[in-house]
């Protein structure tokens, strides 16, 4: 149940407010992440995020929220972040990455410094490789957007393209999340965008982060990266970093504040049941599309013969299988997954309930057409059925297999691990 609040605040003054809320301006301008909100226009601040609203003149505001505004007693933002926002307006061709462990405000930093640029007349590009909180499009996608002119929330920026990977880290999915980037930079440019900023996910400590944010310096080439540290806690990943980027450490906000486990998954399910809510059932016949990140549909299908062998030599009730040059894929009845090896090949043994609730992507041509959730896999009549919610209109050439089971109300039900099947 949200409250009213008033708040008067004299230029140059901010307030901290608590999403779910709405922001009314009834007198002056305010802006919030360097995006102007005028006299008599409402703004938004999603549940589980916080925005600053700083009044520029002096201004009059109707708060509907859970608790009340908090006055702030400095600047929200940290100048660092606006004297790189200029440095960056400066150039004319800029790729900013932002890096930071969970909760820096690496999400905050990339609104700020997007906003700038497209108020400074920048086509600016944001990419999303924080796929498991993600800002733009589908959680488990690598989204990309174009900023024209400044938003004063992600919810008010749309999809360019996105890259599925299906899963809410990229652990056990480095390669696919560094391509995966390295494309949706590409797409930005293709679009017209002159400044880039790339935001990255939290995961900055092991050998798998080091090797993620190495990889992605490596291939985005950035000419800035912007590192926001609250005590060195970036020094093993800034190091190896080439001469040629620009590397600036940045504060972060004495406003930034924590986000628990629990919110994470409440913030990823709300966001999943945004994209799947126009969900349609969809059937897709498995020799029209090509079937990625699975080995199903890479090898050759068993003869009714083989089969029998298979089933004699494994006493498994074996449904379909498919020999490939590295594996047998067998999908039995029921039972549970597990591999097991037969004349030196391995064999997954999977059961044809573990395609069922996958989170998928349907993929065009050369685009991400929209999310889904596979339902069914008919082996005998080589079908897929799935909800599926398309953001885009187009031709489905592709289905990659997620990583997590959802609901269909896109609550997380359990996740296959990579390399699974
Ligand atoms: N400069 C700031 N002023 C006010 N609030 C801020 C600021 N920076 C961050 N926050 C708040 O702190 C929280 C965490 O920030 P943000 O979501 O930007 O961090 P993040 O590094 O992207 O987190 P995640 O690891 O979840 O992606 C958010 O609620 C955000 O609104
Ligand atoms: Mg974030």
């Amino acid at each position: 149940m949200l409250s009213k609040f008033k708040a008067s605040l004299a230029q140059g003054d901010s307030i901290i407010v608590e999403g779910p809320a709405r922001v009314k301006v009834l007198k002056g301008i305010v802006e919030v992440f360097a995006c102007p909100v005028g006299e008599g226009l409402e703004l938004t601040v999603p549940l589980g995020k916080q925005a600053p609203v700083a009044s520029v003149e002096g201004s009059e505001l109707e708060v509907y929220s859970c608790s009340p505004p908090e006055h702030t007693k400095s600047n929200p933002i940290p100048e660092s972040w606006r004297s790189l926002a200029e440095e960056l307006a400066a150039q004319q061709k800029a790729t900013c990455m932002v890096v930071g462990a969970p909760d820096s405000g690496k999400s905050s930093l990339t609104l700020f410094l997007s906003n700038t640029l497209a108020r400074e007349g920048k086509t600016v590009g944001i990419v999303d490789s924080d796929i498991g909180q993600s800002d733009i499009g589908p959680p488990g996608v690598i989204g990309a957007a174009v900023l024209r002119a400044p938003a004063p929330s992600y919810s008010s920026i749309s999809l360019l393209d996105g890259c599925f990977i299906g899963d809410k880290a990229p652990a056990g999915h480095l390669l696919q999340v560094v391509v995966g980037t390295y494309r949706m930079l590409d797409k930005c440019r293709q679009a017209g965008a002159t400044h880039v900023i790339v935001n990255t996910s939290g995961m900055v400590y092991g050998g798998a982060a080091r090797a993620l944010k190495e990889a992605k310096i490596e291939l985005i080439a950035p000419t800035h990266l912007a590192a926001l540290e609250a005590q060195g806690e970036l020094s093993h990943i800034l190091k190896p970093i080439p001469k040629s980027v620009e590397c600036i450490r940045l504060k972060v906000s004495e406003y930034a504040r924590e986000t628990g486990r629990s919110e994470r998954i409440f913030l990823r399910e709300s966001s999943m049941r945004k994209f799947l809510k126009d969900a349609r059932r969809t059937t897709l016949n498995m020799d029209e599309v090509t079937l990625k990140q699975t080995i199903l549909g890479t090898g050759r299908q068993l003869t009714e013969e083989d089969l029998s062998e298979l089933r004699a030599q494994t006493r498994l009730s074996i449904q379909y299988a498919e020999e490939s040059a590295d594996y047998v894929l067998a999908v039995t009845d029921s039972g549970r997954a597990h591999e097991r090896t037969m004349g030196g090949k391995p064999v997954k043994v999977v059961p044809r309930s573990a395609f069922s609730s996958l989170y998928i992507g349907l993929i065009g041509e050369s685009t991400l057409l929209g999310v889904g959730i596979l339902e069914h896999l008919d082996l005998a009549r080589r079908t897929l059925a799935a909800k599926a919610a398309l953001f885009k209109q187009g031709s489905i050439s592709s289905v990659a297999l997620g990583y997590l089971y959802l609901t269909e109300d896109g609550r997380e039900l359990g996740r296959r691990k990579p390399g699974d099947f």
